[in-house]
C-alpha cells in the first residue's frame, strides 16, 4: 500500500541483508518515521511498545527477531531464549505464538551454522505469505461489499463500519479487514469508511484515518459510543472487523469495544463480518472464553495524546488525580453475532464445522 505515495510495506530487510526496518507506528499519524531493528531485544522492544502492533504484523516483527538473535548467535540456547523474550511480549495475539514457534522447530531441526540464513528466510516466506493470504482475503471479502452494493442500486454508496486498525499497517501489506476495502476501491464500488476512533489508544483515529487517508478512501471518524447509533439510523450497510485470536468454534478475540459493535449490529439486523487470516486461528482453543486477554497500562486511559497547536505532540491526563482506570485491551464477540469469518480460502460460518470445513487438516487439532 502507499505511504506518502510510495508503494511501501510495514516490514523490511534492510540494504545489509541483516537489519530489520519497521515503521514507527507509535509516530503516527503526525509523523512517518522508520526504525532499524538490530537485536532480538529491539524487536521484542518494539512489540511490546506498540511501535509494531496488529496481530499478523506482531508475528512478522517476532519471526524477524528470531533472525536477528540468530544472526549474533545460533546456538540452541539463544534459540530457546529468543522464543521466550518475544512470546513474553504481547498475551493475545495468537499469530506472535504461530511465527515464533513455526521459526523455532524450522531452526532447531538445522546446525547452528546453518540457522542465521535459513531464519532469515524463513522470516522472510513468513512475510511473503501474510501478503498473498491477505490479498486472497480481499478478493473473497469483496463478495458482501459488491453483494451491498447491488443491492442499493449502482447509484449506492456501501457503507462500512470498521474497528480498531485492521489494514495494511496491522499487516504486512493490504491488512485483513480493509483488504476488502481496499480491493473495492480497486474495482470502481463506490464506499464510505466509519472509523471507530478506537480509545484507549486511538488506532483508529490515528492509523485507519491515516492509512485511508494515503489510499484516497473516503471515510469519517467517529467516537466509539456513535456507532449504535449510526447503525439505528441506516447509516451503516456492514461492519467488518480484524481479531487477534479466533478460536476453532468461531469466537473472535478483537480490539476492546469491537463486542459492542457486533451487538449493536445484531440488533440493527446488521451483517457483521471477521477478516481471519488463518495464522490468527487458534486451532487449540475450543472457546474465546480460554483466550487471554492483554491488560495494558492503565496510563493509556486516564491520559491521551495529540499534536499541540504548535505541532509537538504532548500527553495530556483526562482524568481527576487518584482515580483509578483499568485497561482490558481486547474483548471476545462470541460466534452467534458472527455472520462469517472472511479467510484466505473463502468465507466460513463462524462455527466448528463452518471453519474446519475450509481448513480441514486441522479438523484433528480442534478440542472439544
Ligand atoms: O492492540 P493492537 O493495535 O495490536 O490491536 C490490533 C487489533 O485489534 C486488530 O484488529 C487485530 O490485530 C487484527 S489486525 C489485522
Amino acid at each position: 500500500m502507499k505511504a506518502q505515495g510510495r508503494e511501501t510495506r510495514t516490514i523490511w530487510l534492510e540494504p545489509d541483508g541483516r537489519t530489520v526496518g519497521i515503521i514507527d507506528q507509535t509516530r503516527l499519524p503526525h509523523e512517518f518515521a522508520t526504525l532499524r531493528l538490530t537485536d532480538v531485544a529491539a524487536a521484542a522492544q518494539a512489540i511490546k511498545s506498540m511501535q509494531v502492533r496488529g496481530a499478523p504484523l506482531i508475528g512478522a516483527t517476532a519471526a524477524y527477531g528470531m533472525a536477528l538473535a540468530m544472526n549474533r548467535d545460533a546456538s540452541d540456547a539463544v534459540l530457546a531464549d529468543a522464543a521466550t523474550t518475544l512470546l513474553a511480549t504481547r498475551p493475545t495475539a495468537i499469530n506472535l505464538h504461530w511465527a515464533v514457534e513455526a521459526m523455532r522447530r524450522h531452526l532447531a531441526a538445522l546446525p547452528p551454522g546453518r540457522r542465521s540464513d535459513a531464519a532469515y528466510e524463513r522470516a522472510a516466506a513468513i512475510c511473503d505469505d501474510d501478503v498473498a493470504i491477505n490479498r486472497a482475503i480481499g478478493e473473497h471479502g469483496i463478495a458482501p461489499i459488491y453483494a451491498t452494493w447491488r443491492k442499493k442500486g449502482e447509484r449506492g454508496k456501501v457503507e462500512i463500519l470498521t474497528h480498531c486498525n485492521a489494514g495494511w499497517l496491522a499487516t504486512v501489506d493490504w491488512g485483513t479487514a480493509l483488504a476488502p476495502v481496499y480491493r473495492a476501491q480497486q474495482m470502481g464500488i463506490p464506499l464510505h469508511v466509519w472509523v471507530d476512533e478506537t480509545r484507549p489508544r486511538n488506532q483508529g483515529a490515528s492509523l485507519t484515518a491515516w492509512e485511508l487517508r494515503e489510499q484516497g478512501v473516503p471515510h469519517t471518524v467517529i467516537a466509539d459510543n456513535a456507532g449504535g447509533h449510526l447503525m439505528r439510523q441506516g447509516k451503516v450497510d456492514l461492519c467488518l472487523v480484524g481479531t487477534d485470536r479466533t478460536t476453532a468454534n468461531g469466537d473472535v478475540a478483537n480490539k476492546i469495544g469491537t463486542y459492542l459493535k457486533a451487538l449493536a449490529a445484531c440488533d440493527n439486523n446488521m451483517p457483521f463480518y471477521v477478516a481471519a487470516p488463518s495464522p490468527s486461528i487458534d486451532w487449540s482453543l475450543g472457546s474465546g472464553d480460554a483466550i487471554p486477554i492483554e491488560e495494558r497500562d492503565p496510563r493509556e486511559v486516564t491520559e491521551i495524546a495529540g499534536r499541540l497547536a504548535d505541532g509537538t505532540v504532548a500527553r495530556v491526563q483526562v482524568t481527576p488525580d487518584g482515580s483509578q482506570a483499568a485497561n482490558p485491551a481486547f474483548d471476545v464477540t462470541p460466534a452467534r453475532l458472527v455472520t462469517g469469518i472472511v479467510t484466505e480460502r473463502g468465507i466460513a460460518p463462524a462455527s466448528r464445522d463452518g471453519l474446519a470445513a475450509l481448513f480441514p487438516e486441522f479438523r484433528a487439532a480442534v478440542r472439544a
